[in-house]
């Protein structure tokens, strides 16, 4: 597992379809989808950005990733953390899964989040990925509010 930079913005994008095209209705095609997704993971991945991302590479192969953004709170005058951290993107190819790479790549993640001294790391798990987060200290939480989007967006 090994930081990701601006050039594995190409094979990133190509993942980011492999995992997100199966799951809805498709409404851009690959082509058009995998240069816009590059494109803004080249920048997400460049100087002054908010976002990091690893891989987990075997061999010369990229077979998964993962992506983490840095958010800012207000500067507080108190002893409180002034970042949260969101964790999104975990993708392991099919045929590398059920060998702890996945675990790896969260692994690698967490370490930088433990650095970073977030007031808390959020993530939306799906139902099967649950027990791999709740192995490593997530649970949901009994103090945050969340609203849902607008139907009209
Ligand atoms: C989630 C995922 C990255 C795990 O990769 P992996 O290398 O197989 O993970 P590990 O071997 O380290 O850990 C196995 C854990 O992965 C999770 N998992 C296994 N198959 C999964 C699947 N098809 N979908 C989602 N999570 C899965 C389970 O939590 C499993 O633990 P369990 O043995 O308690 O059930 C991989 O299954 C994947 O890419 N799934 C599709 C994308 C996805 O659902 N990502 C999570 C979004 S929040």
């Amino acid at each position: 597992v090994r930081r990701a930079t601006a050039e594995d913005a190409p094979f990133l994008a190509e993942l980011r379809w492999s995992f997100r095209s199966p799951l809805g209705e498709v409404t851009e095609d690959r082509a058009a989808f995998t240069a816009r997704c590059s494109a803004w993971m080249g920048t997400a991945l460049g100087p002054g950005s908010r976002w990091r991302a690893w891989v987990a590479e075997r061999g010369p192969q990229v077979v998964g990733g993962i992506w983490l953004q840095v958010i800012e709170k207000i500067p507080n005058p108190v002893v409180e953390p002034e970042c949260h951290a969101y964790i999104s993107n975990l993708y392991v190819m099919p045929e590398a899964r059920g060998h702890g790479v996945g675990k790896a790549l969260l692994d690698a993640a967490l370490r930088d989040c433990r650095a970073l001294h977030p007031h808390a790391v959020i993530l939306w798990p799906t139902e099967r990925s649950r027990s791999l987060y709740t192995r490593v200290g997530f649970a949901a939480p009994k103090d945050i509010l969340t609203r849902p989007g607008w139907d009209d967006a």
